[in-house]
């Protein structure tokens, strides 16, 4: 599908990072946007112009969800592409994380991405035409220690994003993936003080907006999956030579990142 000004999207996690980078894309391309977050959007709707729309609701809550989508529906006149990129982060060792923040981000990144799919599909569907973009994680092809819970919830998007491209076959309907590196946004703001050692962060950070660029470039040429910065891709080794895959990352990443050696 073309992104122009005939486009109506729906974008969660859309008050701050990647999902206002991809809502500012998009407006700037003319499309009427919807963006979701918990938090006031009201500012950044202004900023994009009179296209945009406001929508407060919490992902990990069907009927907000249900509600806010429904809303855009009504106000853009319909809708045509589903940005499902709401998520959070909590890095730590298993052993010392508390369980909580395991549940918070089941919640919010694989129910939540589960959520919108299924307030929206429906209507892509009966139009026979429509776009869905699922923000996984590189952690979704490869988790690092310290990111089990994290890497879980995107591995659940991973795998749940394969199966519905399948059967959206035929439907005039398709799915792109989105497997992020780190990029410089606020995901890990609440605890930069006690990231693994593997982390890079700000100093290896890609470009919210070039991501941004290339999400609406694999919507327009329907990828399967979109990997920012490219080098993500490789994370995909791990699926079929684990060991080369955790060479290469101890190397790139030093120890921390493969500690075993079996
Ligand atoms: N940054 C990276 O390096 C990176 C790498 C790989 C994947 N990702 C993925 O990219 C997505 C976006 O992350 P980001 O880096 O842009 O982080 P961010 O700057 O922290 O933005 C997260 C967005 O999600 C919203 N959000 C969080 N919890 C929510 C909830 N319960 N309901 C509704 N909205 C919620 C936040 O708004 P409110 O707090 O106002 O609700 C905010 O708009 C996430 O799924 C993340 O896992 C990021």
């Amino acid at each position: 599908m073309r992104i122009d000004a005939t486009t109506r999207a729906l974008i969660t996690g859309a008050s701050r990072g990647i999902g206002l980078a991809v809502a500012r894309a998009i407006a700037g391309r003319g499309g009427a946007v919807g963006l979701l977050a918990r938090s006031d959007t009201g500012p950044a709707a202004r900023e994009l112009g009179p296209r945009a729309v406001a929508l407060s609701a919490d992902v990990g809550d069907r009927e907000q969800v249900r509600a806010a989508a429904a809303r855009f529906i009504e106000v853009a006149g319909g809708l045509d592409l589903v940005v499902a990129n709401a998520g959070i982060a909590h890095y730590g060792p298993f052993l010392r994380q508390d369980v909580e923040r395991i549940e918070a981000m089941t919640r919010v990144n694989w129910l939540g991405t589960v959520y919108v799919v299924d307030a929206t599909l429906g209507h892509l569907i009966d139009r026979a035409s429509g776009h869905i973009v699922i923000v996984s994680s590189g952690a979704g092809l490869r988790a690092f220690p310290w990111a089990a819970g994290y890497g879980a919830t995107k591995a659940a998007q991973r795998g749940f994003a394969e199966a519905l491209r399948h059967e959206l076959s035929g439907s005039g309907v398709s799915l792109t993936t989105v497997f992020p590196g780190e990029i410089g946004t606020s995901l890990h703001a609440h605890e930069k003080d006690a990231m693994p050692d593997w982390y890079h962060g700000e100093e290896a950070a890609a470009s919210v907006e070039k991501l941004a660029a290339a999400i609406v470039g694999g919507v327009e040429r329907d990828r399967r999956a979109v990997y920012y910065p490219p080098f993500v891709r490789l994370l995909g080794l791990n699926g079929i030579a684990p060991r080369v895959s955790d060479a290469i990352l101890r190397r790139l990443r030093g120890g921390t990142a493969a500690p075993r050696r079996d």
